[in-house]
């Protein structure tokens, strides 16, 4: 269509904001809204925009003055803020940006059409609501179109285990699962048009208890379930809190073989004392012990982390309670982030320790999950795997995707593989890369 407006989507922040950018692509797909990869051709762009640390948000405000020309230039652009931010700060982004159009939390954005219709009037309009109709119901299906062979499915959304620094219980709100026939045609539907890989999302993806027919079902069975769909071939789901890794879904890394061996669990700290204090509500040595199950189940499981150092009252036997719970718990990957107060969260009324010692902290604990990373990687080498297929490699003739291990690696490999399982042997490691040949099939 010669005359389709322009949409430009950035996204900052975790899966679940790719996922959503995704859907509201979708939703204005309906309003005559083609994707472009350029901000300068947009007649709309959005920013979906994550709140969880300051950088973060800020971020969203020396970008939305990177786009003050192109306004000045086109008037009748429309600049909308979605995500966590236009949830958490509201009427204070237009306040503060008085370009900005449109404000859409992440609870409304179904509605976008409606609000980008009103926007175009010249109005301003701002929905921050929790509705009560289901969103994803009211969303368009997938097109059928193929795209990328692994997806994210959104299962279940918000938190209620309210960790003293975290700002997903205000901006994501209560928890609530997705009804598991609503996701069965999801997932049928991104078979469909080529996806065997789904990756089940959720900010606390293993409390998942949704409606089906002879009561709710939890997350292990809904992986067993979706595990029988004819091509769906790999499973994964993020992010877990260890409170709710129930037996049966500890079972299923060990017995289910759609389900990879990856696991995203987050401990955030080793000190007894700042667990309390970050109303985790569990112990490290009750971590460890998790832990310890789990490997029992899948032996060769590869774990991932997050961590923040330095939240409010963090000492220094407090930081060496973490490097040893890292010492003994050993991770293929991890993310670590210094703590930062975030306004309306009971941390934030706590007086923060030295910016200079959490630096410190900080890199001593990166440099420790640098090196068990780097030993995950190498301890790759001459072992065989599979490896989905994703896309063309920088060099000619190869391939990238990612091995059973969420692990990059890349091969040697016809293009008719793209989209394809391929089973190879692993040669080489690098921190953030593997390279292996191609096994026969
Ligand atoms: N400061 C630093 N890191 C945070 N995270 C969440 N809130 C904060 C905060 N206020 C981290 C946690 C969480 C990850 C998604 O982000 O480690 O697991
Ligand atoms: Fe935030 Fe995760 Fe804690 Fe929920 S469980 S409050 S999302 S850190």
């Amino acid at each position: 269509m010669a005359d389709a407006k322009k949409l430009y989507i950035k996204t900052y922040g975790c899966q679940m904001n790719v996922y959503d950018s995704e859907r509201m692509a979708e939703a204005l797909a309906t309003s005559g809204y083609e994707q472009t990869q350029t901000a300068e051709d947009a007649d709309m762009i959005l920013l979906n925009t994550c709140h969880i640390r300051e950088k973060a948000a800020e971020k969203i405000y020396s970008e939305l003055g990177r786009f003050k020309p192109l306004k000045a230039a086109k008037p009748d652009l429309r600049i909308g803020v979605a995500g966590c931010v236009a949830q958490a700060e509201g009427a204070e982004i237009t306040a503060r940006q008085p370009m900005v159009d449109l404000v859409v939390g992440p609870q409304a954005y179904h509605r976008l059409p409606e609000m980008l219709a009103k926007a175009e009037t010249g109005k301003r309009v701002i929905d921050t609501d929790f509705p009560e109709e289901d969103k994803f119901a009211r969303l368009k299906g997938r097109p059928a179109k193929r795209g990328a062979p692994a997806a994210f499915l959104t299962v279940q959304e918000g938190c209620d285990k309210f960790c003293a620094f975290c700002v997903v219980p205000y901006t994501r709100g209560a928890e609530v699962s997705r009804p598991v026939a609503q996701i069965f045609d999801e997932a049928r539907a991104l078979i469909e048009r080529g996806v065997c890989e789904i990756t089940l999302l959720g900010q606390n993806v293993n409390a998942y208890h949704g409606a089906a027919q002879g009561g709710a079902w939890g997350l292990a069975q809904l992986i067993r379930e979706l595990a029988a769909l004819d091509g769906l071939e790999r499973l994964r789901y993020t992010t877990s809190h260890p409170n709710d890794m129930q037996d049966d879904l500890i079972a299923a890394h060990g017995d289910c073989p759609e389900l990879m061996p990856y696991l995203h669990l987050p401990v955030q700290s080793g000190s007894d004392r700042i667990l309390k204090a970050m109303n985790r509500k569990h112990t490290a040595a009750e971590y460890v012990a998790l832990i310890e199950r789990i490997r029992a189940a899948r032996p060769d499981i590869l774990l991932s982390g997050d961590f923040i150092v330095g939240f409010p009252g963090e000492t220094e036997a407090d930081f060496e309670d973490t490097l040893a719970l890292v010492e003994t718990i050993g991770y293929g990957q991890a993310y670590s982030f210094k703590y930062s107060a975030r306004p309306g969260t009971p941390a934030a009324e706590k007086p923060e320790i030295d910016p200079a010692l959490a630096d410190e902290r900080l890199q001593k604990l990166q440099a420790l999950l640098n090196a068990q990373q780097t030993a995950a990687q190498e301890a790759m080498v001459g072992r065989e795997t599979t490896v989905l297929f994703e896309k063309k490699g920088r060099e000619p003739g190869q391939l990238i995707g990612k091995s059973e291990h969420l692990q990059a690696v890349f091969a040697e490999a016809p293009e008719q593989l793209l989209g394809q399982i391929a089973k190879v042997r692993v040669l080489a490691a690098a921190p953030n890369s593997l390279r292996a040949e191609l096994l026969p099939a």
